[in-house]
C-alpha cells in the first residue's frame, strides 16, 4: 500500500514518522508512506503519476492544499466548508475523494484535556486555518464560537458565512471589540510565527481555560506566555494537533483508528530533545 505527503518543501514533514508508527501499531507489513516534492507548479503532474504507480492515498502540505482540493472528484463536507484538501484517497475506481482532517485533529486534540461541550471558544485569526476549523469546533455544541481577527471585516464576513450552517451562535469581530471571556482560546493567526503578542485584552482568557496555539516546535510562543501570564491553566502546542489530523487521514485510509499517544509522546520527545 503505498501512501505519500506532497508539499514544496517537504524535506521537514514529519507525517512519514507518524503514519509508519501508527501502521506499525497494527498488521500493515506493506504500508510504504514516503514523501513527494512536487514542483511548485506542478502538484496535478505529480499526484497523476504517484496514482500511476500505484500510490492509493496521499496527505498535502503546503502550498498545495487548493490544488489538492481541485484534483478531487468529490470532497467530504468539512473539505468543502475549509476550502482546501490535506487527505487524498484513491477509490478503487480510480476517482479521488477529498477530505480535511485539521479540524478534527483539532477538536481530537482538544478533547484530551477539555471538554467542549457549552463551553465559550474564541477563535483567534481569519485565514484558512481558522476556517478549516469551524465546522468540527461547532460539531462539539460550544455555548458560542468568537471569530477574532487583526482585520474584523474578515471576521464578522466568516462568521457571517458559517452562520447558516450551524447552530452554534457565531460571531465576528476585531481584536478590541471582543466581549465578554472565554474558556477555550485558539490561536489560529499566523501570528504563532512573531515574537510580538496579540493585541487581546487579558480578560479574554476565564480563569483556568484552554489556550492554543496551532504552531508546534516554537517553545512558548508569544500567544501562550500571554495566555498563562493571564491566567490560562492548560497551555498548548499544536503537536497534538498534527499527529491527531494524521490519525484522522489514517482511519480515511484504513478504517483502522490508531493509538495517537505511544506516537505523540515520541514526537514530544524528540522535539525537546
Ligand atoms: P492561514 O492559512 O495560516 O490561516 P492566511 O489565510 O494567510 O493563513 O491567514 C493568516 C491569518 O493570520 C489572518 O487571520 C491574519 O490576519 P489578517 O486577516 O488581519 O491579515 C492573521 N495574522 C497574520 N499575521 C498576524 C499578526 N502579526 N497579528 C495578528 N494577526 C495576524
Amino acid at each position: 500500500m503505498r501512501f505519500a505527503v506532497f508539499g514544496n518543501p517537504i524535506a521537514q514533514s514529519r507525517s512519514p514518522l507518524i503514519q509508519t508508527a501508527f501502521a506499525a501499531q497494527f498488521d500493515l507489513p506493506d504500508f510504504d508512506y514516503g514523501r513527494i516534492l512536487a514542483p511548485l507548479d506542478g502538484f496535478a503532474a505529480a499526484l497523476r503519476e504517484f496514482i500511476a504507480q500505484s500510490g492509493v492515498g496521499c496527505n498535502i502540505t503546503m502550498p498545495f492544499k487548493e490544488d489538492a482540493f481541485r484534483a478531487c472528484t468529490r470532497v467530504t463536507e468539512r473539505a468543502a466548508a475549509a476550502g482546501v484538501v490535506n487527505t487524498i484517497r484513491v477509490e478503487t475506481d480510480g476517482t479521488l475523494l477529498g477530505d480535511n482532517t485539521d479540524g478534527a485533529g483539532l477538536v481530537a486534540d482538544l478533547l484530551r484535556h477539555t471538554a467542549l461541550a457549552g463551553k465559550r471558544i474564541l477563535l483567534l485569526g481569519a485565514g484558512g486555518a481558522a476556517r478549516g476549523v469551524l465546522l468540527p469546533l461547532a460539531a462539539e455544541q460550544p455555548a458560542g464560537i468568537v471569530i477574532a481577527n487583526r482585520t474584523a471585516a474578515k471576521a464578522e464576513a466568516l462568521a457571517q458565512e458559517f452562520s447558516g450552517q450551524i447552530a452554534t451562535p457565531l460571531a465576528g469581530a476585531g481584536f478590541d471589540a471582543i466581549a465578554g471571556e472565554f474558556d477555550v482560546v485558539i490561536n489560529a493567526t499566523a501570528a504563532g510565527f512573531d515574537a510580538a503578542a496579540l493585541p487581546l485584552p487579558a480578560r479574554v482568557f476565564a480563569p483556568g481555560c484552554v489556550a492554543y496555539e496551532m504552531v508546534y516546535g516554537k517553545g512558548e510562543t508569544a500567544f501562550l506566555a500571554q495566555a498563562r501570564a493571564a491566567g490560562a491553566k492548560t497551555c498548548l502546542d499544536g503537536l497534538g494537533m498534527l499527529v491527531c489530523q494524521g490519525a484522522e487521514s489514517f482511519r480515511l485510509w484504513t478504517g483502522l483508528t490508531p493509538d495517537v499517544e505511544p506516537v505523540l509522546a515520541r514526537m514530544r520527545a524528540e522535539l525537546t530533545a
